[in-house]
């Protein structure tokens, strides 16, 4: 059985997907949502699905190992960045070798880096006139947006579409994709060795 933990800092829409896909899972148990925001919609989602949560503060995050002693109270033995914009620190990656996935908007190494997330990921895509995106999942390392690519999908962009436009396609692909992927990394030894 692995034990997820979701980082979000966000509205949670992917946190919610991944909850009720593993929430009868006999292989995968969400065992806590850690964010860095109190107000944070995800932080809501968490509670109304009973999984517990943990709040951050970026001294804690970055200069203690606080959150290593909280992810292994609750036996997490893998971490999925939904919308979690800090950079996660080498202590954290060291802890969790490839086991730690993000999901970003853009086709990588595309749009991605430090500042590009969110809504100005799609407004760029839409400034430089691309004709597609898509999303892209991936291992995380100690650089923004820069580990081994996992799984990519793409989708048109109409010369018409806002970044609006962009962000609800894009997001119509997370939703879709996102928990089969990790539902395969976790049932793959290859992909995550086992504890
Ligand atoms: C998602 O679109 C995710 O790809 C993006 O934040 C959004 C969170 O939405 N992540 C990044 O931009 C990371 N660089 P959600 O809170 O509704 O799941």
């Amino acid at each position: 059985m692995h034990h997820i933990a979701i980082f979000a800092s966000g509205t949670g829409s992917n946190a919610r997907k991944i909850i009720d896909h593993f929430a009868h899972s006999p292989n995968v148990h969400v065992a806590l949502v850690v964010s860095n925001k109190p107000d944070a919609g995800v932080l809501h989602i968490a509670r109304e699905h009973g999984v517990p949560t943990h709040l951050i503060n970026r001294k804690s995050f970055y200069e203690t190992e606080e959150l290593l002693a909280v992810l292994a109270e609750h036996q997490v033995d893998f971490i999925v960045l939904a919308g979690f914009l800090w950079l996660v620190p080498a202590s954290l990656v060291r802890a969790f070798p490839r086991r730690i996935v993000n999901i970003h908007p853009a086709l990588l190494p595309m749009y991605g880096g430090k500042g590009m997330y969110g809504m100005h990921v799609h407004e760029a895509v839409r400034a430089a006139n691309e004709t597609e995106t898509g999303i892209t999942i991936h291992f995380v390392n100690e650089q923004y947006d820069e580990g081994d690519i996992i799984f990519q999908m793409r989708c048109p962009v109409a010369q018409t579409d806002t970044p609006a436009d962009i962000a609800r396609k894009v997001q119509e692909l997370e939703h879709r994709h996102f928990p089969d992927v990790l539902d395969k990394i976790l049932g793959q030894p290859e992909y995550v060795a086992t504890q």
